[in-house]
């Protein structure tokens, strides 16, 4: 049966795909959104679109009284784990506070299904790999305990019977979807990164340590497709409609891939040679990050489809072309 779901943050890059595909389906859509990384040109044809922070108490009232709400997908919040350490009240602020008050109002309203974005900064340094959702969670950066507050505060709502959830911890996002890859200012990410060094736009990458315990001394992550990522929320929706109370999932492909092989795929899709120099580790990075998947595919039905490495590079590759993919 159609729904209509509010997608806070749904004019960010993960969001914007996610609103689509429900749109798609013909679910019926409201994107909520502040503008302040997100763009209005992200937001799909089709959606409602209101511009306000999910803080906002009596604008998000307003709206949830406005229009009759199904369920809520929560992309909203700020994502950088290096700039938590430096703005951390800034991170608590938007990303524990305003959520809260998102989460309230919803109750408030009778909203009670919920998904919201998690990530795998939860964990912090892997005890074991792959990192199944029982692993130990102790963030090693501000951004990550931002996330595992709200998921606290999710798993006590949905104790009292308040709301129903699903949080998804999304391990390393990649790839980019029609021609559009995801641009963060300053790019950090390691695949972004090498495709601009391979073209000559940016100085070598730097491979940041190459003394980590794993067999290239680089360190290894769990890539996985933006596409894919998007489809999953879906699943969650669908998982929420059928009774689901309470669900935490890592949204991985169960298959790592070092620095130095990502750089290798790179070479091998693109036909460019990757400049690199070896540089010191960067602080925070754990050696080893790869999720166990097996309940994402046991309880929400989810098999990532696009995540082979090379389809990842191939699709970031061609965005920076401005080829659809
Ligand atoms: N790397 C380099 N050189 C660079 C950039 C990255 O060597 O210029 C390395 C990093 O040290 C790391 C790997 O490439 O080993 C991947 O780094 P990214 O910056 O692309 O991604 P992270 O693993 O640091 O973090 C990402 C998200 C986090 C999320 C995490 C989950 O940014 O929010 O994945 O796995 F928590």
């Amino acid at each position: 049966m159609p729904r209509h779901v509010l997608v806070a943050g749904g004019a960010g890059f993960i969001g914007s795909l996610t609103a689509k595909a429900l749109l798609e389906r013909g679910d019926q859509v409201t994107v909520l959104d502040n503008l302040s990384t997100g763009l209005l040109s992200q937001v799909p044809e089709g959606a409602a679109f209101v511009e306000a922070s999910i803080g906002s108490r009596a604008e998000v009232a307003e709206l949830l009284a406005s229009s009759p709400i199904d369920a809520c997908i929560c992309f909203a919040g700020l994502i950088a784990a290096g700039e938590s350490m430096t703005e951390p009240g800034r991170y608590f602020a938007n990303n524990v506070g305003e959520t809260t008050v998102l989460l309230e109002e919803l109750i408030n309203a009778r909203v009670h299904e919920f998904v919201f974005s998690s990530s795998a900064a939860v964990y912090g340094e892997p005890l074991f790999t792959p990192m199944t959702e029982t692993h130990p969670t102790q963030p090693t950066s501000v951004y990550g305990e931002t996330k595992l507050m709200i998921e606290q505060v999710l798993a006590w709502m949905a104790r009292q019977g308040s709301l129903r959830y699903v949080a998804l911890r999304y391990f390393n996002a990649a790839g980019a979807v029609e021609g559009h890859a995801e641009a963060h200012e300053p790019e950090t990410h390691l695949i972004p990164l090498a495709i601009s060094a391979a073209k000559g736009e940016r100085p070598p990458l730097q491979v940041f340590g190459s003394d980590y315990p794993t067999p290239d001394g680089t360190c290894i992550r769990d890539y996985i497709h933006i596409n894919d990522l998007a489809t999953a929320h879906l699943a969650a929706l669908d998982s929420l409609a059928q009774g689901t109370t309470a669900l935490v999932c890592n949204l991985g492909t169960s298959h790592g891939y070092s620095v130095r092989e990502v750089l290798s795929a790179i070479e091998e899709v693109t036909g460019l040679v990757v400049p690199f120099t070896l540089a010191n580790r960067r602080p925070g990075d754990p050696a080893e990050l790869v999720a166990s998947c097996d309940l994402a595919r046991d309880v929400l039905g989810w098999v990532p489809t696009r995540s082979s490495l090379n389809q990842m590079i191939a699709d970031a590759w061609h965005a920076t072309k401005g080829d659809a993919v």
